[in-house]
């Protein structure tokens, strides 16, 4: 018998994982962003099409590939549908802490899913403007705290990648 204890999802989070929308690649997406890490799998690839209408730019399309857990999933999901028809401006303003609200709650052990799946939308809202080379006004020049807790993720799932397959538990 499993000695494993289910995690608390919520009914949403299994709801969504069981039925995710907007999954798989966007062929004309304009900026394609990861977070998480290849190595131990954890990672959301975020697919956006952002387009200018009168001056505003807008997530006309957003989906997603999710190499990870049913809470990465959901979460990813969940902010694909959340952010379609927003101006970048309101889109950058969803935290992992709203993302998980919508979710009905994750149990903390998972809050990094969530933190991974906002932490892709902030890099492709940077790498969008990035690409077009403008710099607006709201957008903070320097790495906001929740950035900087996504490359502290990834950082803790390679450390934690390597010194299982040290110990022989990954091959
Ligand atoms: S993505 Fe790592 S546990 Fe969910």
């Amino acid at each position: 018998m499993s000695s494993r204890i289910p995690l608390p999802y919520s009914p949403k989070v299994l709801e969504i994982f069981r039925n995710p929308k907007n999954l798989g690649p966007l062929e004309d997406a304009t900026v394609v962003e990861s977070a998480g890490s290849p190595a131990c799998g954890d990672m959301i690839r975020l697919y956006l099409k952002i387009v200018n209408v009168d001056g505003q730019d807008i997530i006309e399309k957003a989906t997603f590939e999710s190499y990870g857990c049913a809470a990465n999933i959901a979460a990813a999901s969940i902010l694909t549908e959340m952010i379609k028809g927003k101006r970048l401006e309101d889109a950058w303003k969803i935290s992992w802490k709203i993302l998980s609200d919508e979710l009905g709650g994750l149990p903390p052990i998972k809050y990094h899913c969530s933190i991974l799946a906002v932490g892709a939308l902030k890099r492709g809202i940077r790498a969008y403007y990035k690409k077009i080379g403008r710099h607006p006004d709201w957008l903070p020049k320097e790495l906001t705290i929740e950035e900087k807790q996504v490359f502290e993720e990834e950082e803790m799932m390679e450390r934690y990648y390597k010194s299982m397959k040290a110990l022989g538990g990954i091959r």
